[in-house]
């Protein structure tokens, strides 16, 4: 090898590194110059104890995503782990409030959860995220942001009729009446998951054995190192 090819093979990953890192983080001007942190994911997730993780829960309103998206946090965080829930009506009051419910605005309320999800995700935390998310395709979006492992999509089975009877929030008995447009499930479509990484039967089964499916699957991932076992089921009493 020449000792010009061996310079340039030594000086290639620090003049490279700053184009990588533009081209990687696709700056809108390319005065934007990525700073990298010294703390990183890999030592927050060892102060951690566990890694961190994109957990997207997805389903109809009143499917329960909310409901079991804090009960799972509840879970986790009385055992030591660092969890965040997203919440769909809460992220509407701030972040998206300038949003509603077109197509168009769906989307780009999911994009900045996603990015949001994101930041959590390198901070080495659990994100639990509770919106409806009704587009494929802008899940689909949020997953390819990070890598594979890291985004788990879990599909809230409950069937419209279960979601309608529910109607926590009186919201189905408005579309009913024409009061509300664009509702999924009613006038707006609902694309259920093709391939989630677990889906949950949260209109037929109780909430404790759908915390106990999603716990499992955690730790079947790796995401944490709980006990999984039944007998290790959370203490609190929840109302179906
Ligand atoms: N297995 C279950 N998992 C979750 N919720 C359940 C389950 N069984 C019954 N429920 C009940 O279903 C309701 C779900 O309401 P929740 O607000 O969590 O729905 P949501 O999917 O977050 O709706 P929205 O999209 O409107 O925010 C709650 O009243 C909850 O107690
Ligand atoms: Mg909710």
């Amino acid at each position: 090898m020449s000792a010009l090819v061996a310079d340039v093979l030594v000086s290639l990953p620090v003049f490279m590194t700053p184009r990588l890192i533009a081209a990687m983080n696709m700056p809108t001007s390319p005065d934007l110059v990525w700073h990298h942190a010294t703390v990183t994911r890999a030592r927050r997730e060892a102060q951690n104890g566990h890694r961190g993780a994109i957990v997207w829960f997805t389903g109809l309103s009143g499917s329960g995503k909310s409901t079991l998206a804090h009960a799972v946090e509840e879970y986790l965080h009385q055992r030591g782990c660092r969890t965040l829930v997203l919440d769909g009506d809460n992220v509407r009051h701030g972040l998206c409030e300038d949003l509603g419910f077109s197509a168009k605005d769906r989307t780009e309320n999911i994009r900045r959860i996603g990015e949001v999800a994101k930041l959590f995700l390198d901070a080495g935390i659990i994100v639990l995220t509770g919106f409806i998310s009704p587009y494929r395709e802008d899940r689909r979006r949020v997953r390819g942001m990070v890598h594979r492992s890291d985004f788990i999509e879990i599909y809230c089975d409950a069937p419209i009729e279960v979601c309608e009877t529910r109607d926590v929030k009186g919201l189905y008995r408005k579309a009913r009446a024409g009061e509300i447009p664009e509702f999924t499930g009613i006038s707006s479509p609902y694309q259920i998951p093709e391939s989630p990484e677990l889906t949950v039967h949260t209109g037929t089964e109780t909430l404790g054995d759908c915390v106990h499916q999603v716990v499992v699957d955690l730790v079947r991932r790796g995401i944490c190192s709980l006990p999984a076992d039944r007998a290790f089921l959370p203490t609190i009493e929840y109302e179906a």
